[in-house]
């Protein structure tokens, strides 16, 4: 036991024991969620699976009603209809021209997601950095996993810089986004191990294993938070 064949099949997972739901934003009856995303949108899928499979919708009052990309060629826009989700595309490369390119795209951004009055915006795989605007006025709803045990390795490549480090172990961290990158609250932590032989690729795909079943989890939590009836 306590080998890291073992941590393969059971990794451990870290909730905090303060995980709130984010003071008094969470309101409405019907909770509505967004889902951004920029690429595969496996975590997108991993949610929409979860609201389906433990019925956010009846236990929560909870639905995903649109997944949005600043990508049109996105894989998991194809991914989130076929569920039957509504998408919608504001790509940033059409804000490239305007006198500051990073806020126009953002308060498009911010008109889009909130047509639909969300209780969360999620981040699932969504590259971008986003303007303080964006963030404070998303403030307490706004959430994102990021591949890495954070503090550690926040940013792009942190697979590689795992590996280059020489780390035992990697993992992935649910957390709430704050202005400065990658650095707020964590709410949930999951961690594998990195074996001699690993590529990126390999320790990627490792990584998101876990990735898929801790974004469910904090998200079903929050939402319970702030749900009236018996669970
Ligand atoms: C995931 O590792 C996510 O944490 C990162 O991008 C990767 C791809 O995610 N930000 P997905 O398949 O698009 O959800």
């Amino acid at each position: 036991m306590g080998s890291k064949t073992d941590l393969l099949a059971r990794p451990f997972f870290f909730h905090p024991p303060h995980l709130h739901g984010g003071g008094t934003e969470i309101i409405n009856t019907m909770k509505n969620l967004v889902i951004l995303i920029s690429g595969g949108g496996s975590n997108m899928l991993a949610l929409a699976r979860a609201a389906e499979r433990d019925d956010w919708a009846g236990r929560y009052q909870a639905r995903i009603t649109a997944v949005i990309s600043n990508k049109a060629d996105a894989k998991g826009l194809q991914l989130a209809q076929d569920l039957g989700l509504a998408t919608s595309v504001v790509d940033h490369k059409a804000f490239a021209t305007a006198a500051d390119p990073r806020a126009a795209f953002d308060a498009a951004l911010m008109a889009d997601i909130d047509q639909h009055q969300p209780a969360l915006v999620l981040l699932a795989g969504f590259m971008r950095i986003l303007t303080p605007g964006f963030v404070a006025h998303y403030q307490g709803r706004l959430i994102n996993i990021h591949p890495s045990l954070l503090p550690a390795f926040t940013g792009l490549h942190t697979h590689q810089r795992a590996i280059d480090e020489g780390c035992q172990f990697a993992g992935a961290t649910v957390h709430r986004v704050t202005v400065e990158l990658d650095h707020g609250e964590i709410l949930a932590q999951a961690v594998v191990p990195v074996m001699p032989d690993d590529t990126a690729d390999t320790l990627a795909a490792r990584v998101l294993t876990q990735e898929h079943l801790i974004y469910p989890r904090v998200v079903a939590q929050l939402l319970a938070l702030t749900t009236n009836n018996k669970q």
